[in-house]
């Protein structure tokens, strides 16, 4: 609110400050009988040699006398100034704080929170970052979806935001699955279903393997001749990688999801060998036990391996020739990695090892870790052992939403059923792995996910459909005059519960700031959730469509409007597309 900036820069004049330092240390108070905005003067104590509370007097008899005419119109605004236990409270004026808010609100354009921080400055934000030949888990959905989050709040920030997935399609592994393949592969079943099959004859290598080890020595051998360019071995590997990717693009395409840069692992491999030559130019390689390793010390982190004793190459060497690509190719200010908590060492050893390699800024490399999913007992039956595929939650999820749109909606043509029950079901997963701390494990049950009350995309969905229907309802000349408010008609919501919205609303670009800034989309989810909280509050005791006057109703649904913007732009951040009627 630029009221609070007006304040701020009094209060700078007053202290001899930096407006900045003064707008970073004002409060919004948890409780409206304590104001609008606060002003601690704890740290003052030290430097004026008196109280807080002493200070914070000082501080409202200056303003109430100052003369200078923007403080004389300042005051105009605000109706009162009070201190109380070493604070300074402003009690902004209701009809001015109704107006300011709702203003800047209809100027947001759906946008609100929007800046241009970014403006020229490039983010690579990777995630998703599935493996061939294996089940896409919900691990990888926790990464695809707090990816994009991550991803969108940048671009919101006006940054050139460029997607990676770093696909895992190398390593031994992949040794492992040619052998089985000439043993037991079944052409016909790769087609039909192709993680199944893969995963089949992989589960299978084990246990032969178990029996006869001379297979793990086959396979170290199929991976060396793949990675020399070897023709059949390449062959097969390129298929296995083609069908798993058909697989992963049909999540995607569900999901609304495009990559800038799909490049996976292998694309990263010849690239190696010119980290190697750098590293030892740098003589930073050493030997070990015939392996080759950078030592990290001086980090704190055990000695990253860079070449096995074999010579073949490994995951973090991959991940270090992949960020001097990144970083030739991009030139990014910042270059993200949205993967797990336990890679967080595999990533601080990255990190450190390009950083004695001499890499400029460092710290431009970011992981940002999320936790684990769980399920409630009961939740979900598996059908490969414990791995939950991510295909199966969304289609559980949807089938349940089915039925209760279904129900609620006796009439819907079916049709129309199946699309708002994708989108809501959809959409009440990808919630569900934004709405908390992203290094907190998530529990998933179907009762919270889908609590059409609770804390829940459908509630969130279900109130923007709300702040619609108003306006579908509206007489037109309500809407017109709703069009064409006046300051006048904005200055009638000076009801608590109006007001207590209100602030909720002018909150939200601030969660915006912070959320890109800790690289949490949790912080917007709770601040639409408060806004919706609040606005079902009001919209149970107000009349909107009817009433007191025309005046008021036409304020009203301008409020309406400016919750049904702010959510739905929350929701957008999030990837959730909001839903017409449910
Ligand atoms: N494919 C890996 C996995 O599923 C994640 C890759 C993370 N990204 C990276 N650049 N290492 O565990």
């Amino acid at each position: 609110m630029r009221i609070v900036n007006d304040i701020a820069v009094a209060l700078a004049t007053y202290l001899e400050e930096d407006t900045s330092d003064v707008v970073m240390n004002l409060a919004s108070p948890p409780r409206p009988e304590m104001g609008d905005v606060a002003f601690p003067c704890f740290r003052l104590a030290k430097r004026f040699r008196k109280s807080p509370h002493d200070i914070a007097n000082n501080l409202k008899k200056h303003f109430e006398a100052d003369e200078c005419s923007d403080t004389v119109e300042l005051l105009t605004k605000i109706d009162r100034i009070e201190t109380a236990g070493g604070y300074l409270n402003f009690f902004i004026r209701r009809d001015f704080l109704a107006q300011s808010i709702m203003r800047e609100s209809i100027e947001s354009g759906g946008r609100p929170g929007k800046s241009c921080e970014g403006e020229g400055k490039t983010v690579i934000v990777e995630y998703s970052s599935p493996n061939i030949a294996k089940p896409f888990h919900v691990g990888h959905g926790f990464s695809t979806f707090l990816g994009e989050a991550i991803a969108n709040l940048y671009e919101y920030a006006g940054y050139k935001v460029e997607r990676f997935n770093h696909l895992g399609d190398y390593g031994t592994q992949f040794g492992k699955l040619i052998v089985a393949w000439k043993l037991w592969g079944d052409i016909d079943a790769l087609e039909a279903s192709p993680i199944d099959e893969l995963t089949r004859i992989y589960v299978k290598f084990h246990d032969v393997a178990e029996t006869k080890p001379e297979l793990e020595d086959e396979a170290r051998a199929a991976f060396g001749r793949l990675e020399q360019g070897g023709k059949e071995e390449t062959t097969l590997w390129q298929r296995f990688r083609d069908v798993s990717l058909r697989e992963f693009n049909r999540i995607y395409e569900r999901v609304g999801i495009h990559f800038d840069n799909t490049n996976g692992e292998s694309f990263y491999s010849p690239l190696i060998a010119a980290v190697v030559d750098e590293l030892e130019k740098k003589n930073l390689l050493v030997e070990s036990d015939g392996a080759h390793v950078v030592n990290l010390e001086e980090f704190d982190l055990n000695p990253c391996l860079i070449l096995k004793s074999d010579g073949s190459t490994i995951y973090a060497s991959r991940d270090i020739a992949s960020i001097f690509y990144r970083r030739r190719e991009y030139n990014f200010d910042r270059n993200i990695y949205v993967v797990g908590i336990p890679q967080k060492n595999h990533f601080n050893q990255v990190f450190a090892v390009v950083e004695k390699m001499g890499f400029p800024n460092p710290e431009s490399n970011v992981h940002v870790a999320f936790g684990t999913v769980k399920f409630a007992d009961g939740a979900f039956s598996t059908r490969t052992g414990n791995v939950i595929i991510l295909e199966d939650l969304l289609d559980t999820s949807v089938a349940k939403t089915r039925a209760i749109i279904e129900t609620n909606n006796p009439t819907m043509e079916p049709s129309e059923i199946d699309g708002i029950a994708e989108k809501i079901g959809v959409g009440a997963v990808r919630y569900t792995f934004l709405r908390n701390g992203r290094e907190r494990d998530i529990v998933f049950s179907w009762d919270d996910v889908l609590d059409f009350e609770g804390d829940s995309a459908p509630y969130l969905l279900y109130t923007v459909t709300r702040c619609v229907s108003l306006e579908r309802k509206a007489p037109e000349s309500l809407l017109e005059r709703a069009d064409n408010i006046s300051d006048g008609e904005l200055g009638l919501l000076v009801s608590d519960e109006e007001q207590e919205l209100l602030k909720e609303i002018s909150r939200f670009p601030h969660s915006v700031l912070s959320a890109r800034e800790a690289h949490e989309p949790s912080v917007i989810m709770r601040q639409i959730m408060a806004i919706a909280r609040s606005f079902n509050t009001f919209y149970h005791n107000a009349q909107i469509l009817r009433a007191e006057n025309e005046a008021l109703g036409a304020a009203r649904l301008v409020l309406a409007q400016a919750v049904g913007r702010t959510i739905s732009a929350g929701l957008r951040i999030a990837g959730i597309e909001p839903v017409e009627k449910m």
